[in-house]
């Protein structure tokens, strides 16, 4: 059908300040989607408050409801199913995302991360971990990146990625604050490209 929206999905486990700039995004450039999940492992965050918020269905979905793996990832399947998803958009979610999902969902699932990968990526690199790592290196950038989820931890293709400053005398909380502030013009960007193959 002409016009129809794209529907998304946002998986969180926190805050969801990137959740919200895409949903901020969404509305301000006009862009031809809508959330239409917000599912997360928590019961309650801040990406689950915003959803009620602003009338966005939520699922609070975690392998901890399941007796096995597989059951979980079918619900997962099941709900995405149900709610009509084309795309995911990891904002924040601290889990892995079944295989079985991310083979349903091939190349139609994107992440975002805190660090110019594909350094600083990997198992246990999450949080101000991340940052930690940065500044221990002596690099003299760090920045976000947006990338496809395939079944490796942090691997898939690059869609997008911008570069911060380090600056002297950083502590991990500052570059911390100075690459969300980048990941809220970055995702949005991600997104659109994305969707209307405009490079912003
Ligand atoms: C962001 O730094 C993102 O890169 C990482 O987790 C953090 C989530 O923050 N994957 P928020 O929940 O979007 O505020």
């Amino acid at each position: 059908m002409a016009n129809q929206k794209t529907r998304l999905a946002a998986f969180c486990s926190g805050t969801g300040s990137n959740f919200q700039s895409l949903y901020n995004a969404i509305n301000a450039r006009d862009l031809p989607a809508e959330f239409a999940l917000c599912l997360s492992n928590r019961s309650e965050c801040g990406a689950i408050s915003f959803a009620k918020q602003h009338g966005i269905p939520t699922l609070h979905l975690s392998e901890k409801q399941y007796d096995t793996h597989e059951q979980f990832a079918a619900a997962m399947l099941k709900a995405l199913k149900e709610h009509d998803i084309e795309y995911i958009l990891l904002a924040g979610y601290l889990k892995m995302v079944p295989e079985k999902v991310v083979t349903a969902y091939t190349c139609k699932i994107l992440n975002i991360h805190p660090a110019l990968l594909p350094k600083f990526g990997g198992p246990g690199m999450y949080g101000i971990n991340v940052h930690k790592a940065v500044l221990e290196s002596g690099e003299k950038k760090s920045g976000a990146t947006v990338h496809y989820v395939d079944p490796e931890y942090d691997k898939g293709p690059v869609l997008l990625q911008r570069n911060v400053p380090v600056e002297p005398g950083d502590t991990p909380e500052s570059l911390a604050a100075r690459v969300l502030k980048c990941e809220h013009q970055l995702y949005p960007d991600a997104l659109e490209i994305l969707l209307t193959g405009k490079d912003t």
